[in-house]
């Protein structure tokens, strides 16, 4: 019997590996949100009016006027005139609509504590905290930044400041104190909500001392709010200016907050990401356009429906936590999974057992997450019911065909459609993937652009590129979801993401991702990596010239070079090549100092995975540092041609020092 069962497996892998396609599954399609493929020309024809659709889903104080306004391209308005308030749309709506009782988030902490925050329960404690909000001070448009983990104060402090028109900035938990400090300063907040520790792996982690560290380099006076998750765990000391989170809640407790009537384009929240220079950018997107864009991709792709059970891992630290945990499903009035902690604890059938417990209906992860479970194999899976899977999706990177299909296998059981979305901070929202109830899946290729959405790949003149050639993903209409500027800063915003093509009768702004690409003759997009100094480290997104800056502050240090090299889990690793000043050693302990220079200036997700001591960094004549050689050492790719760098010697030596260490 096992070695029929054994038999029957192989066969299995052997019919996946060579199958290229997939349909989505008949039962699928039978009750999915969007069905009929003409919803992609109906989208080109009626463009951009198509976006009502997604305005549609939501509920407006004020109609709009007009759906795109375009006057002042590239900073184009979307639903103007339009008023409406996101945390009536996540919450107020689905209480009057009878939905009261319904669990809106169900939390699951790390040591395996639970919460059900019902719909009619969130609202409360977001009024609650709202009116605490204002008590202290907090107007409309002040930004008020949040530095929690995945706790469920962090989207009810979200929804709070969403209430009374205050956008709010997230830090991921994970960045370090420094980087908290740089993005209040940058975004002038003068309120912060953080707590006091967190479980990671069954450790108590004291977060509340990385944030004084913080706070002490703000250059204005904060106010700050200590949410209690560790209770006896950790004691802590609020100090000055700062508010026990449970005491604000219970004294306002009963408070009745009236959602603030926002105009569409007013700013519903920062995000910052990293780019092609050291200081992180500020994404700033809008309620109107953002909302609507985050909830009809959660409708159309995640096909999410009120009485479904959806989780999505991400952290709400970075976007895909605030549009696919947050405000789509909410907006959508679905139940959200949240999970504080990581995929291995205490056993690699975590995440499993998550899914089995909660009965989850549509799992969205990240690709570096399923090169874990393959890694750690089937049998995590197997030991538990998932067959209340209807649909999978993932984010943050390509995913191989292997991973692809090990997913729809182990994790779907061949009965869902997996979607694999293309998008960024700056989109807000999903823009390459294949609808799940319309069309055939590729493993290893996104799929088409999105009804509505203009992407296209084209050459370094703006050409578009044969089918099968690799070239630069554009976008070359505007979108709901699109970022409307970086905060403080149009010019960059400008020349950062736009170019301007002019023909006889008209300037069309194309919006350039810095992603490479290729597409197929059928329109299927696959997506290579970025084009700019950005490594994709396990899904997150860190600029070279931050962890370069990082490493020159360590003392000893003269330069260095940061480059992305491939790696088996997390797609890319932070490689550093650096050189130290006369009289420096590079011993062991020189590269923990700057191991931990990073650590402390970013957060442990960009710690290096090698440091290379070098006494030159390969240059062209011009003095140009050349990063592509620096990649390929690191992923151990056969070295391209070096007879145009003024020091080629440096090169093999380098590799050597590589392969040494
Ligand atoms: O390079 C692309 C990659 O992630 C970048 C955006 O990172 P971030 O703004 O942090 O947002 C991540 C979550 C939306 C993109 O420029 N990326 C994202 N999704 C995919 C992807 N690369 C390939 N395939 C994807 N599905």
């Amino acid at each position: 019997m096992a070695e029929e069962i054994e038999e029957a497996e192989v066969e299995l892998e052997a019919r996946l590996e060579d199958q290229e396609t997939f349909e989505p599954p008949e039962s699928f399609v039978e009750q999915a949100n969007v069905t009929d493929e003409s919803i992609y020309e109906e989208f080109e024809e009626e463009w951009p009016q198509c976006w009502e659709q997604a305005a549609d889903l939501l509920e407006w104080d004020e109609p709009y006027d007009t759906v795109l306004e375009d006057e002042e391209a590239p900073f184009y308005e979307w639903f103007t005139g339009g008023e409406l308030n996101a945390s009536y749309n996540c919450l107020d709506r689905h209480v009057e609509d009878g939905a009261k009782n319904r669990a809106a988030i169900k939390w699951e902490g790390e040591l395996g504590e639970t919460r059900t925050y019902t719909y009619g329960d969130l609202l409360n404690e977001v009024e609650a905290f709202a009116a605490a909000l204002r008590d202290l001070g907090v107007e409309e448009d002040d930004v008020v930044t949040l530095y929690m983990p995945m706790i469920p104060e962090l989207p009810i402090a979200m929804l709070a400041c969403a209430r009374i028109g205050a956008p709010h900035s997230v830090v991921f938990a994970g960045f370090s104190a420094e980087a908290l400090a740089t993005r209040m300063n940058s975004a002038d907040s003068e309120y912060l909500v953080t707590c006091d520790g967190y479980y990671r792996r069954g450790d108590a982690l004291n977060h509340k001392e990385k944030t004084d560290k913080g706070l002490r380099q703000v250059d204005h006076d904060v106010t700050s709010i200590v949410v209690d998750r560790l209770g006896d765990e950790l004691t802590h000391f609020l100090g000055e200016n700062a508010y026990d989170y449970d005491d604000l809640v219970t004294e306002h407790e009963g408070a009745s907050v009236e959602p603030v009537s926002r105009d569409a384009e007013d700013m519903l929240f920062l995000m910052y990401t990293s780019g092609t220079t050291g200081k992180p950018k500020g994404v700033k997107h809008t309620t109107g356009g953002y909302l609507s864009y985050a909830t009809w991709t959660s409708h159309a792709v995640l096909d999410i429906e009120p009485e479904d059970t959806y989780w999505c891992s991400a952290d709400i630290g970075w976007i895909t936590g605030h549009s696919y945990i947050v405000y789509g499903p909410l907006a959508l009035g679905t139940t959200t999974v949240m999970y504080e902690g990581t995929p291995d604890y205490p056993e690699r059938d975590r995440f499993w057992e998550i899914v089995e417990n909660h009965r989850v209906d549509i799992f969205y992860t990240a690709p570096t997450a399923i090169r874990a479970f393959m890694k750690w194999g089937a049998e995590y899976p197997e030991r538990h019911d998932l067959s209340s899977l209807r649909l999978l999706g993932t984010v943050g990177e390509p995913i191989n065909p292997r991973a692809w299909k090990w997913y729809y296998k182990y994790i779907g059981n061949e009965e869902c459609p997996i979607v694999d979305t293309w998008w960024q901070t700056e989109t807000g929202g999903m823009m390459v993937t294949t609808l799940p109830g319309v069309c055939t899946m590729k493993p290893g290729s996104a799929g088409p652009p999105l009804p509505g959405v203009d992407a296209r790949i084209v050459d370094a003149a703006g050409e578009e590129v044969e089918p099968g050639e690799a070239g630069y993903l554009t976008v070359q209409k505007p979108w709901p979801g699109m970022l409307r500027t970086l905060y403080d800063n149009d010019e960059r915003f400008i020349s950062e993401y736009w170019q301007e093509y002019s023909d006889e009768d008209a300037d069309e702004w194309v919006y350039f991702p810095e992603d490479g690409a290729k597409i197929d003759g059928d329109g299927y997009v696959t997506v290579l990596g970025r084009v700019d100094d950005v490594i994709n480290v396990s899904g997150h997104r860190l600029g070279t010239m931050e962890v370069e800056s990082a490493i020159v502050g360590v003392s000893g240090v003269a330069e260095a070079a940061v480059v992305g090299g491939d790696h088996d889990l997390k797609g890319e690793a932070v490689y550093a090549y650096v050189i130290l000043e006369d009289g420096q050693e590079p011993t062991d302990a020189m590269r923990e100092r700057i191991v931990d220079g990073v650590v402390d200036a970013i957060g442990p997700i960009a710690r290096p995975e090698e440091v290379v001591f070098t006494p030159e960094l390969p240059k062209t004549r011009s003095g140009k540092i050349m990063r592509r050689l620096l990649e390929d050492i690191a992923s151990g790719n056969e070295l391209g041609n070096t007879s145009t760098l003024r020091n080629p010697e440096i090169v093999d030596e380098i590799a050597q020092r590589v392969g040494d260490d």
